[in-house]
């Protein structure tokens, strides 16, 4: 049996990445704000699947919240196998229009916490030469898409760096880069998303397995699907300023403040 901690569990692409890693028999350490929802979660995985569910409330956008996981983390009596950074966020509204607090608040959850995060998991897998850490990005990372884009692109650069510098330690790591995704991302940020067509969506169950799936065969980025895949090679060959127009837009329409 190994133990999994997923930061963002109680919604969308964490609670898929719980599911099926409850159903494939690892116990896990779930994290996210809602106390409430943690419990339920927990609880529901724990009857479904037999294994060990704990629950870890903490806020990433906190000092207190990250230094807690990463204490358990750390904790080298209660390793963790694979740590999966994914608790994240969008704001609303463009550059400008979003207070300065809240991009710092985005830099600290996808990047400050990664990092710190990511270093306390891999100093006790590195030790026990084996673990891996799947840092959620997103093809935004590929993107004109602000501080959004800018702190997804940092969690891949960051993840493929470090997957270097630890390969052959036994510690493997992997940026995830899903496409739009139905969960409850859109609705938090207050974005509309009727101009994202729909063959563009992807299911959170489907992204997962695709991403475990390229975790066990050790890649080190991951982009699910076909249609991103091409995408992704479409933005690159691309002019970018086309590509930064495009990008920019699309699932980007935000309601009354
Ligand atoms: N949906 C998409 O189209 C899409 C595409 C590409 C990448 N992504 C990335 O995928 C990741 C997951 O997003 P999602 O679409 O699954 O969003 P979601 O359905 O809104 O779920 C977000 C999760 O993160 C947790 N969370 C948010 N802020 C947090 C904080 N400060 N501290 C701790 N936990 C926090 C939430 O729980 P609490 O509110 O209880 O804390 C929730 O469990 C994000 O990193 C996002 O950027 C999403």
């Amino acid at each position: 049996m190994t133990t999994v901690l997923i930061t963002g569990a109680t919604a969308g692409i964490g609670a898929a990445f719980a599911r099926k890693l409850a159903a494939d028999h690892h116990d896990l350490v779930l994290v996210a704000r809602d106390k409430e929802r943690l419990d339920q979660q927990a609880a529901e995985l724990h009857d479904r699947h037999g294994v060990e569910v704990e629950v870890l409330r903490a806020d990433l956008a906190e000092e207190a919240g990250i230094a807690a996981v990463e204490a358990r983390l750390g904790d080298p009596e209660r390793p963790v196998n694979l740590l999966v950074n994914n608790a994240g966020f969008g704001n609303k509204g463009r550059y400008l229009e979003v207070p300065l607090a809240d991009e710092l608040r985005m830099l600290k959850v996808h990047c400050e916490a990664v990092l710190r995060l990511t270093t306390a998991a891999t100093r006790v897998m590195r030790e026990r030469r084996r673990g891996a850490v799947v840092n959620v990005a997103s093809v935004a990372a590929f993107t004109a898409r602000g501080t959004y884009g800018a702190s997804k692109a940092w969690v891949v650069q960051f993840t493929t760096g470090v997957a270097q510098d630890l390969a052959g330690s036994g510690v493997r790591l992997m940026a995830l880069c899903p496409g739009f995704v139905r969960t409850e991302f859109h609705e938090r940020a207050g974005m509309g998303t009727d101009n994202v067509p729909g063959w563009l969506w992807l299911d959170a169950d489907k992204v997962v397995a695709a991403a475990l799936k390229d975790l066990a065969q050790g890649k080190t980025l991951s982009v699910p699907d076909p249609r991103y895949k091409a995408l992704t090679g479409l933005m690159r060959l691309a002019p970018r300023g086309v590509m930064q127009k495009a990008s920019s837009s699309t699932g980007r329409k935000y309601g009354p403040k």
